[in-house]
């Protein structure tokens, strides 16, 4: 890259913050957080990089989400191991900037622990101490934070993509994923298979009882606009509630595309407008709304639809009363788990793409 060009880096700068704005109206603006690259252990080092994504960060973010360094596969080492020297180092840059976290994530089914899923296949753990293990995983992470950061984590994806998507293969009929091991050809949920059928309602006890204080997300992606896996979630949720598990909040991950706009299906109603309607549903079944991981991929010549694509996502979603925060899954197509679209607001030299001054506009008429 070159960092001459990167015109956000410092104080100074001419442009306005995001999360300045966003806090004023008592709102997270968020982003996810690359360890790596905030602390420049790149392999090849790029030094610039990092400077000028740190300065950004700094600049216009008051919410930041580990994007992997808290997924379980990654910290829980061995069975009495759990390895936070990534996320301390996130947590003390956070804390030290007057910024919260999200806490992602405690069980999903695409981040098993190795060394847990053998144990089980040969027999040394049964599903009973699976379930021990589990439960002493959050009540130990949870309880490093609520010792160590008090405050700092302002919410936890509890569970995270427990229901199967819009593809008949793999949940004919739009409930919880099949419980089984293959969960990257099959879709499968280990955590189903060894916790059992009620395990979303049981990891949800698990973390209140962790920390009582803490303030419970279930996240998933397709649940932000009106289609079949969206309802199977609604009435996950009402399960849920009936049953009083303590859940607090809806997390919408809002991996999108422009081309999202042009679609139909059967069904499935893309537009924005359903969007305004699924979180005004769910604030009236009393859970906040955050939308978790936004990211708007896009073709080439697409760059002025994916900016007003961000200024009314933005719009639509953060001045309703019953969202909280409005989280970006990073914010430099440079770092992004599908950089192949770009589908963030600044390029990949950390200059401002059109999507920025979208969404700067939206805060600033706010
Ligand atoms: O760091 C290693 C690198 O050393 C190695 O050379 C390379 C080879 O594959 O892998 C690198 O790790 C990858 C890591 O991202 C960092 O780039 C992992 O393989 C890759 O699986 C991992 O992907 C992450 C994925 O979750 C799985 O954890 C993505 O970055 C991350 O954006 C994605 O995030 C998920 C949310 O948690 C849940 N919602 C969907 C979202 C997108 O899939």
């Amino acid at each position: 890259m070159d960092a001459g060009k990167t015109s956000l880096v410092g104080t100074g700068s001419p442009y306005e913050s995001l999360a300045g704005l966003a806090g004023s109206h008592g709102k997270y603006f968020g982003t996810a957080v690359v360890h790596d690259v905030l602390f420049n252990e790149l392999d090849p080092p790029h030094p610039d990089l990092c400077a000028g994504y740190a300065a950004i960060l700094e600049q216009h973010f008051n919410l930041l989400v580990p994007e992997s360094e808290m997924k379980m596969a990654n910290v829980w080492k061995s069975p009495a191991l759990i390895d936070f020297s990534k996320l301390d180092r996130i947590a003390t840059w956070a804390r030290d900037r007057g910024m919260k976290m999200r806490g992602h994530v405690l069980v999903w089914y695409r981040s098993l622990p190795p060394w847990l899923v053998a144990g089980y296949q040969d027999g040394t753990y049964s599903k009973e101490q699976v379930a021990t293990m589990v439960a002493w995983y959050i009540d130990q992470l949870m309880g490093h934070f609520r010792n160590s950061y008090p405050g700092l984590v302002i919410a936890w994806d509890v569970v995270n993509e427990a229901v199967g998507p819009n593809d008949p293969r793999v949940a004919p009929s739009y409930g919880l994923r099949p419980p089984g091991i293959d969960y990257q050809t099959k879709g499968e949920d280990f955590w189903r298979l060894t916790l059992g059928d009620d395990y979303v309602a049981r990891v949800f006890n698990w973390a209140h009882d962790a920390d009582p204080d803490a303030v419970l997300y279930y996240n998933d992606y397709h649940n932000e606009y009106s289609n079949p896996k969206g309802e199977a979630i609604f009435d996950l949720v009402e399960g849920l509630q009936a049953k009083d598990v303590p859940i607090d909040g809806i997390g919408l991950q809002c991996h999108f595309e422009v081309s999202y706009l042009d679609m139909s299906y059967p069904g499935m109603d893309f537009s924005l407008a359903s969007l305004g309607d699924t979180i005004d549903r769910w604030t009236v079944s009393g859970l906040d709304v955050q939308l978790t991981e936004v990211d708007i991929g896009r073709s080439s010549n697409q760059e002025a639809r994916q900016a007003a694509f961000f200024g009314e996502l933005l719009s639509l979603g953060l001045r309703r009363d019953g969202v909280s925060a409005f989280v970006t899954w990073g914010f430099t197509d440079l770092v992004s788990w599908r950089a192949d679209q770009s589908p963030l607001y600044f390029d990949r030299n950390l200059e401002p793409k059109a999507g920025y001054q979208a969404m700067l506009k939206v805060l600033e008429a706010w």
